[in-house]
């Protein structure tokens, strides 16, 4: 399994994500701003890594922070929370890992600010820790969907690159292999930035999973053929109705899924649920830079100088189009979403398919 990030030796430590699969580099960050600017600029992506690489971030620049009282040092990480807050808008999870950091803080009001640096550490590297896990139970959902013989189709990537370890669309396959089953995963490219060739097939490559990559545009001519048995596909935030903001390009796979009668899933840890959105219209869409989508790794240039461009960088698919949510819960119908955050949930009779039970459940 590749490592994305980890804390080590008093720094954080990321796989640079936007050279691969051409260089396999480590960049050191020694204070906040190199973690956030590596997030803002894709060395770290996938909405659960870069939620944990805002944990280590904050818990980098704490260590530095000096401070006599507990109000004195949250004061002086507000910027720092703000720092992270401001770097990608439309996954949920640096919102939620900044929420949980001040919601522990504030557990631990009594601390001495020297034992509040080492607690923000162990909840970062905690945080991390338990997406692994989680991503595991998404897997261990999610492997009843995938049958023998079965070719799954992924958009960007929803990979162990994306998160701690496993992937969440990802984590099914690693489960489905290790049950034995036979299959084979189509990965879309993903333009403009490329994670479906550079990183999902270079991911599953290493894994051992067969994989074939495809263009995007390739993907409604194989569904057509009878090629693409399901998708599965992550998430960066899905609203209370259900609605998921994906990577760009995601709504057309759904909506290519459901003309030809094919499942498609949205593995989502619940974290990614944003239980304060009524529906997917409300999620900020990051729009990025022009260059990703006029050059190639940020050199080669393939469209006319100074031509406009949009480059969305996700887009909105209704719930109408998903299959089922896959949680490291169980797997749900999207119009259920909105009942998981009820205190008392009945989970089992919420849950699509009995058949098989989860560690969390
Ligand atoms: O722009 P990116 O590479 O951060 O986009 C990533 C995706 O769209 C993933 O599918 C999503 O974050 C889910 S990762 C488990």
């Amino acid at each position: 399994m590749v490592k994305t990030i980890e804390w080590a030796d008093g720094k954080v430590i990321m796989l640079d994500q936007s050279r691969l699969p051409i260089e396999v580099r480590y960049i050191e960050c020694d204070n906040y701003l190199t973690v956030a600017e590596g997030i803002r600029n894709l060395w770290i992506r996938g909405a659960p890594a870069i939620g944990i690489a805002a944990a280590m971030g904050v818990a980098l620049a704490a260590q530095d922070i000096e401070a006599e009282t507990y109000e004195g040092f949250a004061e002086k990480l507000e910027p720092v929370f703000s720092a992270f807050l401001a770097t990608r808008p439309t996954a949920v999870n640096i919102r939620w890992a900044v929420e949980r950091l001040k919601v522990f803080l504030a557990k631990h009001r009594e601390e001495r600010v020297q034992r509040l640096r080492e607690l923000l550490v162990q909840e970062a590297n905690g945080i991390l820790e338990e997406d692994i896990r989680i991503n595991r139970a998404i897997g261990e959902w999610g492997a009843q969907f995938i049958r023998d013989g079965d070719t799954v189709l992924t958009h960007c990537n929803a990979g162990s690159l994306a998160t701690g370890g496993y992937g969440t669309a990802t984590a099914p396959m690693l489960v489905a292999r290790e049950q034995g089953k036979k299959f084979e995963v189509v990965a879309d490219e993903t333009r403009p930035v490329l994670q479906g060739a550079r990183l999902t097939a270079w991911e599953l490559m290493q894994e051992g999973i067969p994989v074939t990559l495809i263009t995007d545009n390739t993907a409604g001519a194989l569904m057509k053929n009878g090629e693409i048995d399901l998708a599965i596909v992550g998430t960066d935030r899905t609203a209370l109705n259900g609605d998921v903001a994906n990577k760009i390009g995601t709504y057309t796979v759904a909506v290519l899924c459901k003309e030809h009668g094919i499942p498609f899933y949205v593995a989502a840890p619940l974290s990614s649920i944003d239980f304060s959105i009524a529906s997917g219209d409300l999620i900020p869409i990051e729009e990025r830079g022009a260059e990703e989508v006029t050059h190639i790794f940020g050199t080669c240039r393939i469209a006319p100088e100074g031509v406009k461009v949009r480059n969305l960088a996700f887009d909105v698919t209704p719930a109408r189009y998903v299959s089922a949510i896959i949680t490291e819960k169980g797997a749900f119908r999207p119009v259920d979403v909105r009942d998981l955050a009820r205190p008392g949930a009945d989970l089992e009779k919420l849950r699509i398919v009995g058949a098989m039970k989860g560690p969390l459940s």
